[in-house]
């Protein structure tokens, strides 16, 4: 890793000479392309890995333009590596990657939209501000002119968005998309989407999502509540935590359809071990996060990430400490050996201030 940058940086310096000495090249050779880089001398190159020609002529554009892009990139390029060195460590341990099945789920297929005319497949992952990314697809695929032109009650109705599901391709479509489009997705703290996720759909419940206060609320109180008399007529945290932590939650979330794509495991969602994604942001780090992957998509210059609110993507330990004062440490400890692959495979550190 570290010999990689060294090699990087001794490539800058041939490249700012060499444009130097185009200069006087470019007068007598009348270059079109500029530094010759194409098929100049630079060509002994390959050894940076995954890094074009093209790539290095942009980062040294950038840097003529801008302060110290170099160090930025890198340092961002650097962080983005080891994440994904780490994810790729975390599923050779089978008993939380969920490696034994190699095939692609339906469940997964569905959860992942498609831009063709960029190659681009994103895995929506709830909670973690996709509907951003939806609206930026969805610019990108040419059905609308601008994300503020896209009216909110289109971005979830995948009959009018224009944006398809992989699970609509044939099965060699399907692979090819696999094997050659850039992926993402984006994650944040385990137990903190879990608080948004019961906080948007049991406790704000919007008018147009009935059904979970009517429909999954009372079910999961009925088999989870420990407190019989408690008089509350709501889901609470605790019964919610009861039911993510048993064991045997399948049986429910069998009954709830599609709806549990708000709580179950990133692992189920996005098969994070099959699908060898190119970038997985965090929610945590979105203001340098969105632009890379825009930049790694190649699409950086034909759409821009909407602005994020300042504070909203912090961490927030005393909400989370908050929630779970009430719930009691067993089924804490259940919750974590459930979601321990989100957190592991994802670098999220343990919450250990909430089994004291
Ligand atoms: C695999 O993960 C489990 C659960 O976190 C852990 O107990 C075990 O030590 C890990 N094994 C290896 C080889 O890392
Ligand atoms: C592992 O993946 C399979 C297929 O996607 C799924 O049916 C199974 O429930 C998963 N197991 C766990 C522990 O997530
Ligand atoms: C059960 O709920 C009732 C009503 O909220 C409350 O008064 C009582 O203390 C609770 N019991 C326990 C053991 O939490
Ligand atoms: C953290 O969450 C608490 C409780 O929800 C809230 O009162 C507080 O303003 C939040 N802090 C930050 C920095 O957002």
């Amino acid at each position: 890793m570290h010999h990689r940058w060294l090699l990087l940086i001794a490539c800058f310096w041939v490249i700012l000479m060499l444009m130097v000495a185009s200069k006087f090249i470019t007068l007598t050779m009348k270059d079109p392309d500029g530094y010759g880089i194409k098929h100049g001398s630079l060509t002994i190159l390959p050894e940076i890995d995954k890094m074009t020609v093209t790539e290095v002529k942009k980062l040294l554009m950038e840097s003529q333009t801008t302060k110290s892009p170099l160090k930025d990139a890198s340092h961002t390029e650097l962080l983005h590596n080891e994440r994904l060195e780490l994810l790729r460590n975390m599923c050779r341990n089978g008993s939380i990657s969920n490696r034994s099945h190699t095939v692609v789920s339906k469940f997964v297929l569905d959860r992942i939209f498609v831009s063709d005319k960029h190659k681009i497949l994103f895995c929506q992952t709830p909670k973690v501000g996709n509907t951003q990314w939806k609206k930026v697809l969805m610019v990108l695929n040419g059905a609308f002119p601008s994300i503020e032109d896209i009216p909110e009650n289109v971005v979830h109705d995948h009959e009018k968005n224009g944006l398809p599901r992989l699970s609509s391709y044939s099965e060699s479509e399907i692979q090819e998309r696999l094997n050659s489009y850039f992926k993402f997705f984006i994650v944040r703290d385990p137990f903190e989407r879990l608080i948004s996720a019961f906080k948007d759909k049991f406790v704000h419940n919007p008018r147009f999502e009935p059904w979970y206060k009517h429909d999954i609320a009372p079910v999961i109180i009925r088999k989870y509540r420990k407190n019989r008399t408690e008089s509350r007529g709501g889901l609470l945290f605790q019964d919610f935590v009861r039911y993510l932590g048993d064991p045997n939650h399948r049986f429910l979330d069998l009954q709830f359809g599609d709806h549990i794509i708000h709580w179950v495991t990133y692992v189920e969602l996005c098969a994070p071990c099959q699908i060898h994604y190119n970038v997985i942001g965090h929610h945590e780090t979105l203001e340098e996060d969105a632009p890379y992957i825009l930049r790694e998509a190649g699409i950086d210059r034909l759409v821009s990430y909407p602005t994020i609110p300042p504070g909203i993507t912090l961490y927030n330990k005393s909400k989370v400490e908050h929630y779970f004062s009430k719930v009691s440490k067993r089924d804490i400890k259940r919750l974590y050996a459930r979601f321990e692959g989100d957190f592991k495979l994802f670098g999220y550190k343990e919450p250990t201030f909430l089994f004291a």
